[in-house]
């Protein structure tokens, strides 16, 4: 397995561009499943998780062709199966954003159902249950969900918790259906709005968009022809790397990034010392050397800080001036990366979903092993700001997140290689 191998050094600087956002391609991808005519979609992000899901629908016998431009051409009229197999679900938990397009349109779906995570447990109750409300017959066998119906019915859906990728599915199940479907207590993350949007451009009806209530008019199909869309800007890459350069205390220039999508992950670094000027698609970040401050936060739903941001931030407070007192509340399981952090001699203790985290002055460079995807992000920081050598094993779960991890940094000055096993 490759590893990355990183020197703690000096300030991050420069100016790097950002890609398109992951978990708005994942879903886009899937909702082209519900297009009658071919769909091309760009920005799409050169990630795992991409190929991942285009294997998928390609296994389905989805036509996909990538043009000059580097955009993806769907075709979903030569479709076959209706199958995600356990082999593919189990690699990205993200595949049960096809069970939703699928039953819509082909009445049919068989999706395996993910399994552990590393994370949290991650069920996915709520999907089954709305699309069950809609009129669905869901049964669970052998490890996985059969779904199958008539045209699906437009009702009122109020979530039990607020789910992204739940949220997604039961939108794009509700284009197609008979009548309207209200979906409240609905997920308000950017990347749900970006499907909206994507939705409503091949000809569905959805209002309410970025709020927590979606109200989504049912269509007979969606027909548009010749859609051309852009993947909207990785909100969470982009805060990634802002955190990357005000820890090592640097001053970055991001650019083809949505600021407004994120305002508190801004907040927060402005709390920490940061300068911090924005442009209609730029970010400018200045910590002009100065070391950061503590900040305390509390993880939950958008538009409040995100899980996604949790890690990074947490290597941040380990080398602030204070103690920081971090709550995640989204995932149960996710302060995985603590452990490698303190293996590194930060000052962290967890008391249940809580970390407590008293600041030092340096970390020091070790072997640390990657356990998901931003969790491997934090380390990669710390990595940049320890003393000397630090080894992060395992790194494939970076590959499914961040795009050219190694060169991005190393245009910031970062001094990172990835060594092939
Ligand atoms: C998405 C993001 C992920 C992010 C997470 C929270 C994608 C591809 N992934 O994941 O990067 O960390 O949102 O912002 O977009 N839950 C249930 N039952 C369900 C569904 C969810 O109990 O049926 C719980 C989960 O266990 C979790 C919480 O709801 O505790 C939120 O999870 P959810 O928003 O669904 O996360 P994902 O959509 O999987």
């Amino acid at each position: 397995m490759d590893k990355l191998i990183i020197q703690g050094g000096g300030p991050l600087s420069g100016e790097i561009r950002i890609s398109g956002a992951k978990n708005a391609a994942l879903p886009i991808l899937a909702a082209a499943l519900l297009a009658e005519n071919p769909v091309v979609i760009g920005n799409l992000p050169h990630l795992h998780d991409i190929t991942t899901t285009m294997s998928l629908l390609g296994q389905m016998g989805v036509q996909l062709s990538v043009d000059e431009k580097m955009r993806v051409e769907v075709d979903t009229s030569t479709i076959t199966s209706f199958k995600a197999p356990y082999e593919l679900v189990k690699t990205m938990r993200a595949s049960i954003i096809v069970l939703g397009p699928l039953l819509a349109r082909f009445g049919s779906a068989e999706v395996s159902l993910p399994g552990g995570c590393a994370i949290g447990s991650r069920p996915v109750d709520i999907h089954l249950k709305g699309l069950e409300a809609m009129g669905a017959k869901i049964r669970v066998e052998n490890g996985y969900i059969h779904a199958s119906c008539e045209r699906l019915k437009g009702t009122r859906l109020m979530l039990d918790m607020v789910t992204v990728t739940g949220t997604e599915n039961l939108m794009m199940a509700a284009t197609l259906a008979e009548g309207v479907t209200t979906i409240e207590n609905a997920a308000c993350e950017p990347e749900v709005s970006d499907l909206a949007h994507f939705l409503n451009k091949l000809g569905a009806k959805i209002s309410g968009i970025g709020t927590d209530t979606l109200v989504v008019e049912g269509v007979d199909a969606l027909t548009e022809k010749d859609l051309v869309y852009n993947i909207m800007p990785d909100r969470i890459e982009a805060g990634t790397y802002l955190v990357a350069a005000a820890v090592t205390g640097g001053k970055i220039k991001i650019k083809d990034v949505d600021p407004s999508t994120l305002d508190m992950v801004l907040s927060k670094l402005r709390d920490a010392g940061a300068e911090i000027t924005t442009g209609e698609d730029w970010i400018e970040l200045n910590m002009h050397g100065k070391r950061a401050k503590a900040v305390s936060f509390k993880t939950a739903p958008y538009p409040a800080f995100p899980t996604d941001m949790q890690a990074q931030f947490l290597v941040l407070n380990a080398l602030a001036e204070g103690t920081s007192v971090v709550t995640e509340t989204i995932f149960e399981n996710r302060f995985m990366h603590v452990h490698e952090l303190q293996r590194l001699g930060a000052d962290i203790k967890l008391e249940g979903n809580t970390a407590i985290c008293v600041g030092k002055k340096t970390l020091h460079g070790a072997t640390v092993m990657a356990t998901d995807l931003r969790a491997s992000a934090s380390l990669v920081i710390a990595g940049l700001v320890s003393k000397g050598e630090t080894i992060i094993e395992r790194i494939y779960h970076i590959d499914r997140g961040y795009e050219c991890i190694e060169e991005k940094l190393a245009l910031l000055g970062g001094k990172i290689r990835r060594v092939p096993s």
